[in-house]
């Protein structure tokens, strides 16, 4: 089953072709960066803009790469949320149009599902393979807008263990990469920056690491306030923040303290759990440190870890078609013409603590 899709849901105009779920016959990203650079951030309107000159090249692209025609496509699938609406509206109203014309089945998908499923794509270098369907499965999406643990309890089965309470993780590197004056996206830049660093240098914060009521949750905010203080306190004592091995410390025990509380709730709800497999998704975990710590304490639990290549961690289309593919196997098809956008959109859960049942689009049954 060849599908095509799509993704626009904040600055990278992506489509890919992918076969039952796994094989990547094309794999194209467009990104926003360097034209989002100059704000500090995401603008919102030069992103649906952007996104509107590059996705019919970006379709094009891909198909060509694939070798294969829209009407050799069994499905489109396309990001509906959640996003920045104006980029979600992009792409979705350009797969409604592809679908019609092509007369072929439009799939809607969940972007933080997308994530998930990035860990289902195949890739040469992955020594581990893929998870098989060894469920349960605990899943750590770490993205710029998202921080939740999730078990996944079968394919397209999920439930909400936890998650920040405030900023996600991503959000955390970029804020405090802005507070060392690295510049956007953040993620990267306080990677590199932190290549020659000791994390040990200095003692900052890891929250809810004990909090019982807050088990697999998680908090940013404090780090970065930590963060905050610290580099005043150093400009106060005369230290040079341009100075680069003091950056390489600060970058890198700021690293360390958000790959610790990741991994170290990670692993914890995987016990709790029984969990058989791990999987590691989203923006972050591109990360080498929470790679590394990643690896080296959950390896120590003997249950496999799965984190994807870097080209599938942050955000693509080929991931999305993978999730395309096992929830139109598992569901009967939605109607796709008639999809929204939804800017706020949840994973799809099981059944919510609350009791109310979740459908697949994530908006509440009654
Ligand atoms: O998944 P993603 O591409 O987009 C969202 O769905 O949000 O994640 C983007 C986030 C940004 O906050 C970026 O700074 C972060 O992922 N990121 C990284 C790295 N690469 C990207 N964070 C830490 N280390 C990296 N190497
Ligand atoms: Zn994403």
């Amino acid at each position: 089953m060849k599908i095509l899709a799509i993704e626009t849901s904040c600055d990278e105009t992506a489509a890919a072709v992918v076969e039952d779920g796994c094989v990547v016959h094309a794999n194209v990203v467009a990104t926003q960066i360097e034209l989002h650079r100059r704000f500090g951030g995401v603008f919102p309107e030069v992103a649906s803009r952007q996104h509107v000159l590059a996705i019919q090249p970006v379709i094009a692209q891909a198909l060509a790469e694939a070798g294969v025609s829209a009407r050799g496509l069994d499905a489109i699938a396309v990001t509906h949320g959640p996003g920045l609406a104006g980029s979600l509206l992009v792409g979705v109203n350009t797969a409604k149009g592809l679908a019609f014309a092509a007369d072929r089945p439009l799939l809607p998908v969940n972007h933080l599902e997308g994530h998930i499923y990035s860990n289902w794509l195949d890739a040469p270098e992955r020594a581990q393979g893929r998870p098989g369907d060894n469920f349960p499965i605990v899943v750590l999406i770490v993205s710029g807008g998202h921080t939740e643990l999730i078990e996944m309890r079968g394919h397209g089965r999920y439930r909400r263990l936890g998650g920040t309470l405030d900023d996600a993780a991503g959000e955390a590197f970029d804020k405090v990469a802005r507070l060392l004056d690295l510049g956007f996206p953040g993620g990267p830049a306080i990677q590199q920056a932190a290549e020659a660093g000791d994390p040990g240098a200095f003692d900052l914060p890891r929250a809810l690491r004990h909090a019982a009521d807050h088990r697999f949750d998680f908090s940013f905010s404090g780090l970065k306030t930590a963060m905050f203080n610290l580099i005043r306190r150093l400009a106060q004592e005369g230290r040079e923040l341009r100075d680069p091995h003091l950056l390489a410390d600060l970058a890198a025990a700021f690293q360390q303290a958000v790959a610790d509380v990741l991994v170290e709730k990670t692993a914890d709800a995987a016990l709790a759990t029984g969990a058989r497999q791990i999987c590691i998704c989203g923006g972050v975990s591109a990360n080498r440190m929470l790679r590394d710590t990643a690896a080296a304490r959950l390896d120590a639990l003997g249950i496999p870890l799965y984190i994807p290549p870097l080209r599938y961690c942050t955000d693509n289309a080929a991931m999305i078609g993978a999730a395309a593919y096992y929830r139109w196997r598992s569901q009967p098809l939605p109607d796709g013409l008639a999809m929204d956008v939804h800017a706020s959109l949840p994973l799809p859960e099981e059944e919510s603590d609350s009791g109310q049942q979740v459908t697949a689009s994530g908006v509440m049954a009654p």
